[in-house]
C-alpha cells in the first residue's frame, strides 16, 4: 500500500513538508509506503474549463506538475494534501493543481482515504483546512481525521517542531490513516464497494 502526500508549498523542505514528514513517518512505521510530491514554485495554470480532460483523462496543459500528480494519485491507496496558509486559504498554485486534478470526470480517487493538513504562522488554519476538504467530500473519498483539526503552527521547520501538539496531531493522523487503509484492505473480498447510481446533474434548471 502507498500514500501520496502532496506538498503544496513553494518550499520543498519548509513547514508544510515538516508536518507531512511526521505523518509519513507513522505510515512508514505501519509498513505503508509514502511519496511526498512537491508542487514546486513555478506557475501552475488554473483550469480553463475546456473539458478536454473528460475525453482524454489528462489535462491539456503538459508543462506543469499536474498530470504527473494525477498519475501518482491514481496509483495511490490514500491521498494527503498539505498547504501553507495564505490569507486564510490554501496556496493558490495548489488550488489550481487540485482544481484540474479533481475535475477529471473519470478520475480514480473514489473510496481512497484522504486528509488535508495546513501550516500557518498564526491564523486561518480552519478556513484553509475546510477548503481543502471540499475536494474530497465531492469525490466519494472517506476523510481521515485526527485528534484535532490538522494544523501545525510555525514560520520555520524548527518552529513547527516546537509545536508539540501540532506534531502529535500529524502522528495521530498517520496512525489513523494506516488503520483505515488496513481495514479497507482486509475487507476487500468481503465488502463490495457501494453501488453507484447514474449521476444526476440538474444545474438548478427546471
Ligand atoms: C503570501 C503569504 C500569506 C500568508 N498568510 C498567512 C495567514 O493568513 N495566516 C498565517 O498564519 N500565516 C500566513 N502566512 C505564513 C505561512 O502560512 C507560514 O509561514 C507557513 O507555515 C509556511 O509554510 P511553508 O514553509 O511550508 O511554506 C503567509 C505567508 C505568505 C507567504
Amino acid at each position: 500500500m502507498n500514500v501520496l502526500l502532496i506538498n503544496g508549498s513553494p518550499h520543498k523542505f519548509g513547514c508544510t513538508y515538516t508536518a507531512l514528514e511526521e505523518v509519513a513517518g507513522r505510515l512508514n512505521a505501519h509498513g505503508i509506503e509514502t511519496t511526498i510530491f512537491h508542487i514546486g514554485n513555478k506557475p501552475i495554470n488554473g483550469c480553463i474549463a475546456c473539458y478536454k480532460c473528460y475525453e482524454s483523462g489528462q489535462c491539456i496543459f503538459g508543462d506543469d506538475p499536474v498530470n504527473e500528480c494525477i498519475e501518482l494519485a491514481k496509483k495511490a491507496d490514500g491521498i494527503i494534501v498539505g498547504s501553507p496558509v495564505y490569507y486564510s486559504g490554501p496556496n493558490g498554485y495548489l488550488c489550481a493543481l487540485l482544481d484540474r486534478m479533481f475535475f477529471m470526470k473519470e478520475h480514480n480517487y473514489n473510496y481512497k482515504p484522504a486528509a488535508a493538513i495546513v501550516s500557518c504562522r498564526r491564523g486561518g488554519a480552519s478556513a484553509s483546512f475546510d477548503r481543502l476538504n471540499k475536494y474530497f467530500t465531492i469525490s466519494n473519498m472517506p476523510i481521515v481525521s485526527s485528534q484535532y483539526w490538522n494544523a501545525v503552527h510555525g514560520n520555520s521547520p524548527e518552529e513547527v517542531k516546537q509545536d508539540l501538539e501540532g506534531m502529535q496531531i500529524m502522528r495521530t493522523l498517520g496512525n489513523n490513516m494506516a488503520w483505515l487503509l488496513k481495514c479497507i484492505d482486509a475487507s476487500k473480498d468481503l465488502v463490495p464497494y457501494p453501488e453507484k447510481e447514474e449521476r444526476i446533474g440538474t444545474n438548478f434548471i427546471r
